[in-house]
């Protein structure tokens, strides 16, 4: 255990004292500060190992966890820090100071500032950049306000950490290192896209970390450390960062035969918006005689709906049954074109869940309730082979491992309709062919035990129809046996 200087105390002070009196202001400034051993993870893998004097930069490093860290194995004239906080700042520089007494404490004051670290430090290079900058999301206009120029080019939604990400890559040279904690969406939030294709025109993820709880004390956000090398061969697909992260989930690697196309090739993919959940709301009634189901996303499980015989929730109520009254619909008007639309043969996916959950509508008889997906198959595509499609344990391994971060509950199967466009389809025409035969009667079964062994086999023949290792069907069938517990956790599954 490394010593303890009275500043270090100063520093579990203040941060005790945002914890407990100054919740607003320690979520406003995204004030959660690290873990030690994290910190010595990012270390260990952003600097040279050999020993070798180098810079470094934690440019939002609050009391300094990093940077005494890396005080220790550099000395303190290596490191340099900034934050908005100027009270942070002065506990940082009392710590380096105590670490080294040397070291004047105007050489300190000049390394370790008051500043926006998203505008400082232009022109500067460092041999690695670490840290764990504020996720402020849309909150970051409470914080980083003088920043905006250096969002240009990502979107609005940008997570403030990754615009930390993006702009440190411009802080280090050739070989240097960006290490910077990132919340787990950065690995597949759209809004972080321009940030992962400018990581991978620099560089490459060398090294990454994660953990499948959260390690911050007072948040529940799950957190990463991509170690970004400058000039490192690009190894990674910018749109494929999650497949990093599968592993800390348990999710097992697969690799689909590429070329045979995508759902959207067969099907339309669509979901629905506020407007549909809005305007529909009037028009919902529990039980309604004559009345076309609702099916809300908790209904729906692999190859089953459970409406009618479960209760669910639809707009802050709970209903039995929810029935749409097709007639005063229509006589309504607005929304008459998309029921018309929506009352066609056609898969329901649930966009969440332990697996992709879908069901066929075979009749054309159910409403979809937002945010349900609705694949509507085209004139020529079957629409039990699209259902055995999205029921495959690889498609599922393989949508896990590459939307994983973007779920409210990481380790759950999140996909947008754009996403369940973009699944592969099988090579083997011929096992696929058995997997719709048998997707279709594991819909029929007539009871849960039937219809459990009938998913069981329709999930291995749909393993052989992308010719995929055994791994992603036993991961598959071990989360589609667990059902939900009442309180709506999706129980996804702990790795070991
Ligand atoms: C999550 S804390 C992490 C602190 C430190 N890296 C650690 O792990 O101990 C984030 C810090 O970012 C600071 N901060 C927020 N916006 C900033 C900005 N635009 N520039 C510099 N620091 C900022 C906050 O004051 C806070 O101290």
């Amino acid at each position: 255990m490394a010593r303890r200087t009275g500043a270090d105390e100063a520093a579990d002070a203040y941060e005790r004292h945002l914890a407990e009196h100054d919740r607003d202001r320690r979520r406003a400034q995204g004030a959660f500060y690290t873990p030690p051993e994290l910190v010595a993870w990012v270390l260990d893998h952003a600097l040279p190992a050999d020993g070798t004097a180098v810079t470094v930069l934690d440019p939002a490093c609050g009391t300094g966890h990093f940077l005494v860290a890396a005080a220790r194995r550099l000395g303190v004239r290596a490191v340099h820090g900034s934050d908005l906080d100027p009270e942070a700042i002065r506990i940082a520089r009392e710590r380096l100071h105590a670490e080294d007494p040397t070291v004047p404490a105007e050489e300190i004051e000049r390394q370790v500032v008051v500043a926006d670290g998203l505008t400082a430090w232009a022109g500067r290079t460092f041999a690695a950049v670490v840290g764990n900058p504020p996720f402020l999301g849309q909150l970051r206009r409470h914080s980083a306000g003088r920043s905006e120029e250096h969002r240009r080019g990502l979107g609005a939604y940008t997570d403030t950490s990754a615009v930390f990400l993006r702009r440190s890559l411009d802080l280090v040279g050739q070989g240097g290192v960006v290490a910077l904690v990132q919340p787990l969406s950065v690995l597949a939030a759209r809004d972080a896209g321009a940030v992962r294709a400018a990581v991978a025109s620099r560089g490459a993820v060398t090294d990454f970390w994660c953990a499948d709880g959260p390690v911050f004390a007072g948040t529940p956000v799950l957190t990463c450390v991509p170690v970004v090398r400058v000039g490192a061969a690009p190894s990674t697909d910018p749109d494929g960062w999650g497949a990093l992260a599968a592993p800390a989930f348990g999710i097992p690697a697969v690799t689909l035969p590429p070329g045979t196309g995508t759902v959207g090739d067969l099907a339309d993919c669509t979901a629905d918006f506020r407007d549909q959940y809005y305007g529909l709301a009037p028009f919902v009634h529990d039980r309604l005689p004559g009345g076309v189901p609702l099916v809300t996303t908790g209904l729906i499980d692999p190859a089953e709906s459970r409406w009618g015989r479960a209760p669910t929730r639809f707009a802050r109520r709970r209903y039995d049954a929810p029935s749409v009254d097709l007639a005063a619909l229509r006589a309504g008007g607005g929304l008459a074109r998309w029921a018309d639309a929506r009352l066609v043969p056609k898969l329901l996916v649930a966009g969440q869940g332990r697996v992709i959950e879908a069901v066929a509508d075979e009749h054309g008889a159910w409403l979809p309730s937002v945010p349900v997906v609705s694949v509507v198959p085209g004139v020529r595509a079957d629409l039990w082979r699209l259902l055995a499609v999205l029921l495959a344990p690889p498609v599922v391994a393989h949508a896990a491992a590459r939307y994983l971060g973007t779920g409210l509950t990481p380790g759950s199967v999140k996909v947008s309709a754009r996403q369940v466009a973009a699944l592969p389809l099988p090579a083997d025409e011929h096992a696929w062919a058995e997997g719709a035969r048998l997707a279709r009667v594991a819909q029929a079964a007539a009871s849960g035990d039937e219809r459990a062994a009938l998913l069981a086999a329709t999930g291995r023949i749909m393993t052989d129809a992308y010719r995929a290792d055994p791994a992603s069907y036993d991961w598959w069938w071990g989360r589609v046996r667990r059902r939900p517990d009442e309180s709506g956790d999706p129980g996804w599954s702990t790795p070991a």
